[in-house]
């Protein structure tokens, strides 16, 4: 998934708050300073990133522009996760390259990669001049001054930052859903990811201080909060309030203002039996976990480091289920684990109908280096792990299709996220993350409304917005 910053200006997501963004006069640059581009791949970590980093350069003078060619300094906020995302930026930048005109730019890399890759990155794209990793950002606008004043080539690839990230300045992209950080890096280890590699050991932000954002971003007029962390339930908070992480959930939906708090992602070691309590006590923790099992296999868990086992991770499923709320669970999967036989695929075909998941993000294992797994061999060929991903994924979508179509009939509260002009249908999003489409206005966009699904498909729902007068007939959306 690649998602680009800027552009979604001009889309219904056009009036976007910009938080503290005014220049500092004391920084020497103007608001006609110098215009940057970025450009960013991965996970929602990645873009919450890149309008942190926004919102310091603007606050620098720097002006963000809607194209790279607009652009001085143009940034690639990347994602290393799998082979394939880490090339983009490769392919990216050889491609400016091809066509000329980047001769007199800046390009910067930041994220995964430049954290994996440092300096080889020079090697590999001469024309980069700066690559910077994300526990670095605080020090981007240094770098770049170090760039102003002739320094040829930049870095900023610490991992031992300590400095929380200055948010007061986040440029937020979206008008009515925030990201908070609550917790960077990650310890687990799991043995094909890179993430501990490019992210560092886990930091926690303290409780008092990710209250006070969240009631400066209600008072904003910010009504859905979510929660960000590489194993966000692996926060452990270092200021005296010890919060834990269900507590600072239930703190959270008590902020006035706040009508919806998401958090991703969960690792199920340290899911509790208290997160779903403070979910049933809460109405505004929404009705939605992702909880990666990566394997339904114990063989294949054991070879990850996941550190647990599938019956240790259904005893967490259980929790979810017996609560009072029906709360929706994702799920991410690996299939093609090195060694991963077909017996092993055949588990975790099988957990996918234990658990009934509502939405599964599915991948075929690529190997990473700096991971234990870089060392096994990659025994799957990728034939046969493409043959799996297509089985899993018909799977999946069945199982989607009946749970969805369990939704017909009923009613539920949506924030309408968007508009389709062409279609005049309103985008809203249930509480459990499900889609529904309904007839609306531009106008509803940012606002709460009770819809009734009256057809259903794999991916989403439709409906229609629930007045006196609103009916519909319920039926199965065909695709
Ligand atoms: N190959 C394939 N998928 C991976 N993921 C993480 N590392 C790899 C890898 N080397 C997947 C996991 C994780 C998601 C974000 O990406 O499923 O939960
Ligand atoms: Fe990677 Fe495992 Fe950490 Fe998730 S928990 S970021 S998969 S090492």
């Amino acid at each position: 998934m690649s998602r680009e910053l800027f552009p979604i200006l001009s889309g219904a997501e056009g009036r976007v708050k910009c938080g503290n963004t005014q220049p500092d006069p004391a920084s020497g640059f103007d608001a006609e300073g110098k215009p940057f581009y970025i450009e960013t791949f991965g996970c929602q970590m990645n873009v919450h990133d890149s309008e942190k980093v926004a919102g310091v350069l603007m606050a620098r003078g720097y002006r963000p522009v809607q194209t790279p060619e607009d652009a001085d300094i143009i940034f690639y906020n990347t994602c290393s996760i799998r082979e394939k995302a880490a090339q983009k930026v490769f392919s990216r930048l050889g491609a400016f390259r091809k066509r000329g005109g980047g001769e007199r730019k800046v390009f910067g890399v930041l994220g995964c990669v430049a954290q994996q890759e440092a300096e080889n990155i020079f090697e590999r794209a001469p024309h980069v001049s700066l690559v910077c990793g994300s526990a670095s950002y605080p020090k981007l606008p240094e770098l770049l001054e170090e760039l102003e004043a002739g320094h040829k080539r930049v870095t900023g690839l610490g991992l031992d930052t300590e400095d929380c990230f200055e948010t007061e300045m986040t440029r937020r992209d979206n008008r009515f859903r925030a990201y908070i950080t609550i917790i960077e890096g990650c310890d687990k280890a799991c043995s094909y990811c890179v993430v501990p590699v490019t992210r560092g050991a886990e930091r926690s932000r303290p409780a008092d201080k990710i209250l006070a954002e969240a009631l400066r971003l209600a008072n904003e007029g910010f009504t859905e909060i979510q929660f960000l962390g590489q194993t966000v339930n692996s926060y452990r908070d270092p200021s005296p309030l010890r919060m834990s992480f269900a507590e600072l959930l239930s703190r959270m939906a008590e902020v006035p203002g706040v009508r919806r708090v998401r958090f991703t992602t969960s690792h199920p070691r340290d899911f509790t039996k208290e997160i779903v309590d403070a979910i049933d006590s809460h109405p505004a923790l929404c009705d939605q976990i992702h909880l990666p099992a990566q394997s339904g296999s114990n063989a294949v868990l054991k070879r990850m480091l996941r550190t647990y086992t599938r019956e240790e991770y259904l005893e967490k499923i259980h929790y979810i289920r017996n609560a009072m709320r029906d709360i929706s669970i994702s799920t991410d999967i690996i299939v093609g684990f090195c060694n991963e036989t077909l017996d092993d695929f055949e588990q975790t075909l099988s957990l996918l109908d234990e658990v009934g998941y509502d939405q599964v993000f599915s991948f075929k294992y690529s190997p990473r280096p700096r991971t234990a797994a870089g060392h096994y061999e990659d025994s799957v060929p990728e034939e046969e792990k493409g043959r799996r991903l297509l089985i899993l994924q018909d799977k999946q979508r069945e199982i989607q299709i009946k749970r969805n179509r369990g939704c017909l009939g009923q009613e539920y509260e949506v924030l309408v996220e968007g508009f389709h002009p062409k279609l005049g249908q309103a985008v809203g999003r249930t509480s459990s993350n499900r889609i529904i489409n309904f007839p609306g206005e531009p106008s509803w966009v940012g606002s709460y409304m009770t819809a009734k699904v009256t057809a259903s498909g794999p991916n989403s729902l439709v409906g229609q917005r629930v007045t006196e007068d609103a009916g519909g007939s319920a039926k199965e959306w065909k695709f």
